[in-house]
């Protein structure tokens, strides 16, 4: 008796962690233009005659190196270039923004997001996390939109990139139009009195750390090497 009991128990965690596992292996992926819209059609290869422009909350424009603030609001504008006395104009757009790890947060949309703009989640280039991405809700004639993004509350989080497809009419789209966004690492305020053979360590965002580079992680492993092997030398004993 007992041990049928026990044969369920074993099942029913095995089917518990076989329902978990196929939760998270659904991924929605994120919208595409060739993939939803167009199939088949190439995007175009010219220059595109669109621009993605990120300013901050006093309206400074962000270039590639700034420091990105924990929950900093930020204003993401994608618009059409000026030829001559006509600026570009699109009926449709998607605007994916993904962190370079793909195990690191991507910030968020602000809502309420402006009139023919629609938000959806997905899993952008197969990440385990969701991604927020908005596209338009409508298919009306824009030259400017804007939207507002809030920064990942973890700083530094990874660089964040934001990456527009963009629609001028049927079939003819851009895509690929992006900035990225880095995080400008702290100075690590750090007097190491014998110095680094090697130099200092960097974390995985590119930073330097307080850290000698190479040798504190072999001294590590040499340590526990060697704790391992005195465990098993008692156990013998
Ligand atoms: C917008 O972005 C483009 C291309 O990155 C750049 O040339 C232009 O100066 C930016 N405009 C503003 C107002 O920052
Ligand atoms: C731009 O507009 C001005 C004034 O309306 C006009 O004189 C000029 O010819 C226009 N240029 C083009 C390229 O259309
Ligand atoms: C967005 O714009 C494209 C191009 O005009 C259009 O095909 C698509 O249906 C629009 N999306 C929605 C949800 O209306
Ligand atoms: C980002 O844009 C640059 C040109 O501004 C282009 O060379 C590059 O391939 C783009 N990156 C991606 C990932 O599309």
């Amino acid at each position: 008796m007992s041990r049928l009991l026990g044969t369920c128990l074993l099942w029913s965690i095995v089917a518990a962690l076989y329902i978990q596992r196929a939760k998270a292996d659904i991924h929605i992926p994120c919208p595409s233009v060739p993939r939803d819209f167009y199939p088949g059609v190439a995007p175009q290869n010219s220059s595109p005659p669109y621009v993605l422009n990120v300013t901050d909350k006093d309206g400074r424009p962000l270039h590639d190196f700034h420091f990105i603030g924990s929950e900093a609001i930020h204003t993401i504008s994608l618009s059409g270039k000026q030829t001559g006395n006509d600026t570009e104009k699109f009926v449709g757009f998607i605007i994916n923004i993904y962190n370079d790890f793909t195990d690191e947060p991507s910030g968020d949309f602000v809502t309420p997001l402006p009139q023919g703009v629609k938000e959806e989640e997905c899993h952008y280039e197969g990440r385990s996390y969701i991604n927020e991405v908005v596209m338009n809700s409508t298919a009306k004639e824009w030259t400017n939109l804007q939207v507002q993004w809030k920064s990942p509350k973890k700083s530094p989080a990874g660089n964040i990139h934001i990456r527009a497809s963009v629609i001028k009419e049927y079939g003819v789209y851009w895509d690929g139009i992006n900035v990225t966004l880095k995080y400008m690492c702290p100075t690590p305020g750090c007097y190491l009195p014998d110095g680094c053979p090697h130099g200092l360590a960097r974390n995985k965002y590119g930073c330097i750390t307080c850290e000698c580079a190479g040798v504190a992680a072999i001294t590590v492993q040499f340590s526990s090497l060697l704790f391992i092997a005195i465990a098993l030398l008692y156990n013998f004993m």
